[in-house]
């Protein structure tokens, strides 16, 4: 790719780690482009991860050009930043960042000139085009989340929403083109789960990602291989322009040969897991995580953990010290539990999560199909069963269980027998099945981000495009 210095390109996401990270990934892959980033966070954001992770900052500060900025998100400092109030940032973030582009663009010294915003910065689009400066959305979800969020309004308008109680959650949708025939009301992102087709949660997501259509162009965190039939619905239907450049992780390490594995988090990585992964036996092991937001129940937790334990098989789990819900915690944990957990378990607040899907002793990945922790699985050749917890991850869920085969859905069912059989299932009973497809999706992925792979050759496009936009 040909060195420009004078084109800047402003990156925005919304603040949260999966969000953060996706997008870091990708102004990384500009910067080593010889593109000059700022990358904007929000002040909050800023405060309680980036300050907290300088190590895995600090390599940023050494590409050319390249400079982190904060910026409000304008809600008031104690306003609880909770996924539950995400509508309310969303909106503020919306009202409080367009004055911030426009004076970057009118910048006399260094002059952005292109914007590649969260696709839930729609207010975004119109500075863009009031200061004439080109606007490109990256989306950090999958293509079938995507799909799944623009057509909700279709979905609502055909009377197929709102769901009708529990017994209503195995009715098929049949209106999003390409999922007809496996698409579930169940597989419907989270927010879909409501009385009101007017619920604000459903509008938000609805309308944010209709109105990415008037970007021009949308980066999306995939790859042909994987989402191809969907990635052509968008296209026919949605965004003509589409730079599907992903799995960004794997793509990074092609392009970055000397990168090494390291993310920003609000805690701090637990390394000690790795040596103990050491010692067990190879593909011995089940990792669990729910990434970084999701939440549960202790009572939750104790089925997980006597589903874990009677599975027989060793497992890596982590345990954020925000994931149980309320404040009753370890202290309540069976002591059958803790000592099934000294012979074969290991539990870590916080583990390098690239590092351990790719270590031998991993044989499955318990995951809530967060999209990173979903292609980074992908990307490690790991069979996955998959819990989800809320917005994409229902759907995403789906789609590893029926569509790409790579593991088993157990969306909506938390009970310890059926968390000891499904870990047996994935890496006992059908264990072949799952290796082999698996391998063969890492493979793709590989492919894909090689040279002459079609991510490969979107993100010259996107390099490409974005100087032509700014010359
Ligand atoms: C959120 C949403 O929950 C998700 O559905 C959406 O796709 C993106 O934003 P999050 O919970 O952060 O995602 O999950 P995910 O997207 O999977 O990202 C988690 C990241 O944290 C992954 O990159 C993973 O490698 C990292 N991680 C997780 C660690 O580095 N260590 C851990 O111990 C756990």
């Amino acid at each position: 790719m040909e060195k420009q210095d004078h084109v800047h390109v402003a990156i925005l996401p919304l603040p949260a780690v999966g969000h953060v990270n996706s997008m870091l990934n990708l102004a990384e892959l500009l910067g080593h482009a010889g593109i000059k980033i700022t990358f904007l966070n929000t002040e909050h954001y800023y405060d309680r991860v980036i300050r907290h992770s300088s190590d895995a900052f600090s390599r940023y500060m050494q590409i050319p050009g390249f400079q982190f900025k904060t910026l409000t998100d304008g809600l008031p400092r104690d306003h609880p930043r909770t996924p539950d109030k995400f509508p309310e940032l969303v909106d503020s973030l919306n009202c409080a960042t367009p004055p911030l582009l426009k004076e970057m663009v009118s910048d006399s010294k260094s002059p952005v000139n292109c914007i590649i915003t969260d696709g839930y910065m729609s207010r975004a689009i119109d500075a863009a085009r009031e200061v004439g400066v080109s606007i490109i959305y990256f989306r950090t979800i999958s293509a079938c989340a995507f799909w799944s969020f623009h057509c909700i309004p279709d979905i609502i308008d055909a009377g197929e929403l709102p769901i009708k109680g529990t017994e209503d959650m195995d009715r098929l949708i049949t209106t999003v083109p390409g999922m007809e025939g496996f698409l579930r009301c169940r597989d419907l992102p989270s927010f879909c789960r409501v009385n009101d087709p007017m619920d604000p949660h459903l509008l938000l997501f609805a309308r944010e990602t209709r109105l990415s259509a008037h970007a021009d162009g949308l980066i999306l965190n995939t790859f042909e291989d994987l989402e191809g039939p969907i990635l052509s619905q968008i296209r026919n239907h949605s965004c003509p322009n589409i730079y599907s450049i992903g799995p960004l992780n794997a793509h990074l390490k092609v392009r970055i040969p000397e990168k090494t594995y390291s993310s920003s988090s609000l805690w701090k990585i637990d390394r000690s897991c790795m040596a103990w992964l050491d010692k067990q036996p190879k593909q011995s092991v089940i990792y669990v995580s729910f990434g970084s937001i999701a939440v549960m129940s202790r009572d939750q937790l104790i089925e997980f953990y006597y589903g874990l334990v009677h599975s027989k098989k060793n497992f890596l789990w982590v345990i954020r010290p925000d994931l149980i819900s309320g404040k009753d915690g370890e202290n309540q944990i069976p002591e059958e539990l803790l000592e099934a957990t000294k012979e074969r378990g290991c539990i870590a607040g916080w583990v390098p999560q690239e590092e351990v899907l790719a270590h031998s002793a991993v044989g499955g990945f318990l995951t809530h199909c967060g999209w990173n922790s979903t292609l980074e699985s992908i990307v490690a050749g790991m069979p996955m069963i998959c819990w989800p917890s809320f917005a994409d991850q229902q759907i995403n869920s789906r789609f590893v269980g029926e569509v790409w085969k790579l593991g088993l859905d157990i969306k909506d069912l938390c009970d310890r027998n059926i968390v000891e059989k499904t870990v047996n299932d994935l890496m006992v009973e059908r264990k072949e099945e799952f290796m082999e497809s698996a391998d063969r999706m890492a493979n793709l992925a590989k492919k894909s981000v090689n040279k002459g792979g079609s991510s490969y050759c979107n993100l010259d496009r996107l390099v490409n495009d974005i100087k032509m936009m700014s010359s």
